[in-house]
């Protein structure tokens, strides 16, 4: 019934062609249309790399000028779209209302299902990528049980969200520019990462012509699992179990041994066999964030630098090729910068849309795209003759 290559996991199927990020795994390089990912978070802005991965080139000042304006006018929501909020219990996992309310996007933006009108597909980015920190902010408002805080247009991306995030009314929010800095920061380093498995889920989802919401929210349900998304979130759950220092080497050897399923959360992926350059940044990010705080001596960050240091010492990572990843550092910023561990993988969500959405449209003006479809390996029963119910034990 026709070859095809048996590759669980998908370890070495490309599964397309793409122009937007390469990586080198064995040297621990990652790069977005030839731009190194060290240099776009260091000069770049969240919204210049967005314009980068979607249209193919930095915007020039007007391009970059138009593209803010096209991004925060559509950051507001459908009125109705708070509605969707009350139907979840409060203490509803936010990445769960995510999976919602963005799904629920796709019914407000039928014109959207006409993705082969390059305005259409132009209109849907734009708005996935202005909306979904809007609902981020609101699905954390929602948990908390405060009111909901509109966008305003005169902030850029990142402060937007964190006004809309931890703004209260009758109080003034200042924006801190170290932590606004780093949550952009943050946005680039999770922007794209080629084909990794929400993006491949967008690639098969939209690969059917479907609505571009709902390929999204596929993304997102995706991105939850703590083999993915969630790792940031299971970073700090587990730095919380190992609470001190001294019981470090307990969970090293957990994480080495065949009979016990812990994992180190943060460390290793299929294809960095390096140090992942996204954790490097983060790193340096973490230092800056808490310097800038006053959390210097923030006893997770300790705990986590001593971490990677006993890992990177150890035969078993050092084999295994086992390094932190993106991960490793996140959590902890955000901890520091007020979000609750339920938020993380929310942020990872709201970053990588561009990413999602710029794959998605990759794909659908690939003039030799089709619908993605995996073959089988049949492992069943051979035929067998059908037994009524009476006849079976
Ligand atoms: N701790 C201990 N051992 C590990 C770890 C770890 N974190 N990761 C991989 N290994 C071992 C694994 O047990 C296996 O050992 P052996 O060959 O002796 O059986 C070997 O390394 C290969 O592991 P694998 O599961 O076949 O590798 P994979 O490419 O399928 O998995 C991964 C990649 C990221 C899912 C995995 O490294 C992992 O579970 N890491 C922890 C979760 C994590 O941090 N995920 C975030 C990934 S980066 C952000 C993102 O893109 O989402």
């Amino acid at each position: 019934h026709g070859v095809f290559t048996y590759d669980p996991g998908y370890g070495s199927t490309g599964s397309t062609a793409s122009a937007i990020t390469y990586i080198d795994g064995e040297e621990g390089i990652l790069m977005h249309r030839g731009y190194r990912i060290e240099e776009l978070a260091k000069h770049s802005d969240f919204m210049e790399v967005c314009y980068l991965l979607l249209e193919g080139e930095l915007p020039n000042a007007k391009q970059k000028a138009e593209f803010q304006h096209q991004i925060t006018y559509h950051t507001m929501l459908h009125e109705q779209i708070a509605s969707f909020y009350r139907g979840f219990r409060r203490d509803a996992h936010p990445m769960a209302v995510m999976v919602g309310v963005v799904g629920a996007l796709s019914a407000f933006y039928h014109d959207s299902t006409d993705i082969h009108d390059p305005y259409q597909r132009m209109i849907a980015s734009y708005r996935l990528i202005a909306k979904v920190p809007t609902i981020a902010a609101m699905a954390y408002k929602y948990s908390v049980g405060q009111p909901f805080v509109y966008p305003r247009n005169d902030l850029n991306y990142a402060e937007n969200f964190l006004r809309m995030t931890f703004a209260v009314p009758a109080e003034e929010y200042k924006i801190d520019p170290v932590v606004a800095k780093a949550m952009d920061r943050i946005f680039i380093l999770h922007a794209d990462h080629e084909q990794n498995a929400s993006t491949s889920t967008v690639r098969i989802a939209g690969s059917s012509g479907a609505n571009p919401f709902a390929c999204i929210a596929a993304g997102i349900a995706c991105l939850w699992g703590p083999a993915h998304g969630g790792a940031n979130e299971a970073v700090l759950s587990m730095l919380h179990e190992i609470g001190s220092v001294d019981r470090i080497p307990e969970y090293i050897k957990r994480a080495k041994s065949k009979d016990d399923n812990f994992r180190l959360m943060g460390f290793g992926h299929r294809v960095y066999k390096n140090y992942d350059p996204r954790a490097t940044v983060m790193r340096e990010s973490c230092h800056e964030v808490l310097d800038a705080l006053g959390k210097r001596n923030e006893p997770l960050l300790a705990l986590a630098m001593e971490l990677e240091r006993i890992a990177l010492e150890d035969d078993y990572f050092v084999s295994h090729k086992l390094f932190p990843n993106v991960d490793f550092y996140s959590g902890i910023i955000l901890q520091a910068i007020g979000f609750p561990t339920s938020m993380f993988t929310v942020l990872f969500a709201v970053a990588r849309t561009v990413g999602w959405v710029a794959q998605w449209k990759e794909m659908i003006e690939d003039p030799t795209q089709r619908i993605g479809r995996p073959r089988q390996l049949y492992t069943g029963y051979g035929e067998r003759p059908f037994l009524p119910l009476n006849k079976r034990k």
